[in-house]
């Protein structure tokens, strides 16, 4: 089996689950992590036991490093992505996949001029409980979709993140920072987005963090915190959307699918696990469908074991670029919409990711997966 050498840039709060479970992925090796910081890479790599700590530019010098997986802010993705394909290696990266659609299109275009892969975050739609959804809605245990409702609703990052500027800057916001989950996980069970309608506001332009690091600086609101609008599929199903950081407390649920014959109710597409309730039109209430996919813990880097299987066997994996790129459209189609005060209509598409198979990547892991 093909072994790909991996090297991170940005040794932040997320690198952690990556430095971690790639340790059980077979085909994946760490060689190397960078970051601005240097102190946080030397620290990872100390963690970790990763070979090599070192700057940016060396990592990607590095002739033997493959695959650079980018875990920097949204602000830098773009930047490291291209620079990363420059340097003739495949890239993965944390969402979204670029601030702008130029910056998606450029990186589109020099992975093809260059014949190297992109992939991109989230993967928890790769996880057990979205690809049981996916398999309840193709063996159509709810029939033909009709319509879907997703919400995402907090109060926003700034009291738990220890770095939590970024969330509020362009590139993020809830839209950026959680829609991808959301629409991510529409796309895979319901297929591509045709047009947006959207309404965006600004609640607040400045926020207290009251995080235990920095507690009482505040922070400059650039990007919407509140979006709500409507999703178009190509399927024909409407979806009603929300994210926000505006929100003090919901009980709404994070996704249910409508179909002709039944109603799944889909859990948190930020987590890997249940419970996947259904009910369908000749039973009394909902019952709970146990997941029959693996997976089910937090399997973050899945998404890239899955790229690097696709190099190594030709084919396109799951997370692609064109799925984050027409996330990303999307993303952006609620802000576009909302100026201009009529639908959105989106110009790009992509291919409805595959179904893992059904014995998951049992021989890709080092230890049994739960
Ligand atoms: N924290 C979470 O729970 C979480 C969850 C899922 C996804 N994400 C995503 O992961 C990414 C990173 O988030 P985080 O929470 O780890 O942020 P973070 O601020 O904790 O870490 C980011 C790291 O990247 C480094 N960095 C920034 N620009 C760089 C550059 N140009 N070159 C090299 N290093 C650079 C920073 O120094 C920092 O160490 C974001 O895209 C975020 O949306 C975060």
């Amino acid at each position: 089996m093909r072994k790909f050498k991996v090297g991170i840039i940005g040794c932040g709060n997320i690198s952690s689950i990556y430095f971690t479970n790639i340790q059980h992925f077979h085909m994946l090796d760490i060689t190397a992590c960078a970051d601005l910081d240097m102190n946080r890479a030397r620290e990872r790599a100390e963690q970790y036991g990763v070979p090599k700590a070192c700057g940016v530019d060396e990592l990607l010098a590095d002739p033997d490093i493959d695959i650079v997986l980018n875990l920097t802010i949204p602000q830098a993705h773009a930047e490291i992505h291209l620079r990363a394909l420059e340097a003739g290696k495949h890239t993965y990266g944390e969402k979204p996949l670029a601030l702008d659609l130029e910056g998606g299109k450029r990186i589109l275009s020099l992975a093809k001029k260059k014949g190297l892969s992109v992939g991109c975050a989230p993967d928890t739609f790769l996880g057990g409980s979205i690809q049981t959804c996916r398999k309840l809605i193709d063996d159509k245990w709810i029939g033909e979709p009709i319509g879907a409702t997703a919400f995402m609703m907090s109060e926003g990052p700034e009291s738990w993140h220890p770095n939590p500027g970024f969330l509020y800057e362009k590139g993020a916001g809830p839209m950026f920072d959680m829609g991808p989950y959301y629409l991510t996980t529409l796309i895979h069970l319901l297929g591509p987005i045709r047009r947006v309608a959207g309404s965006t506001r600004i609640t607040f332009p400045e926020r207290m963090i009251t995080n235990d690091y920095n507690y009482g600086d505040t922070l400059q609101v650039q990007t919407p915190t509140h979006s709500a609008g409507i999703l178009d599929f190509h399927n024909g199903a409407v979806c009603t959307m929300i994210t926000s950081f505006d929100v003090l407390g919901s009980k709404l649920p994070h996704i249910e699918i409508y179909g002709t014959h039944g109603t799944l109710i889909v859990p948190d597409p930020n987590d890997f696990g249940g419970p996947i309730l259904v009910k369908r039109h000749d039973w009394p209430d909902f019952k709970e469908i146990p997941m029959v996919y693996g997976f089910t813990g937090n399997h973050r880097g899945i998404g890239l074991m899955d790229m690097a299987h696709g190099i190594a066997n030709g084919q396109l994996h799951r997370a692609n670029g064109d799925l984050a790129y027409h996330v990303l459209e999307v993303m952006h189609g609620f802000e576009l919409s909302s100026n201009a005060e009529q639908y959105y209509n989106v110009g790009s598409s992509c291919a409805q990711p595959e179904s893992l198979p059904m014995d998951g990547y049992r021989f890709s892991t080092r230890t049994k997966i739960s």
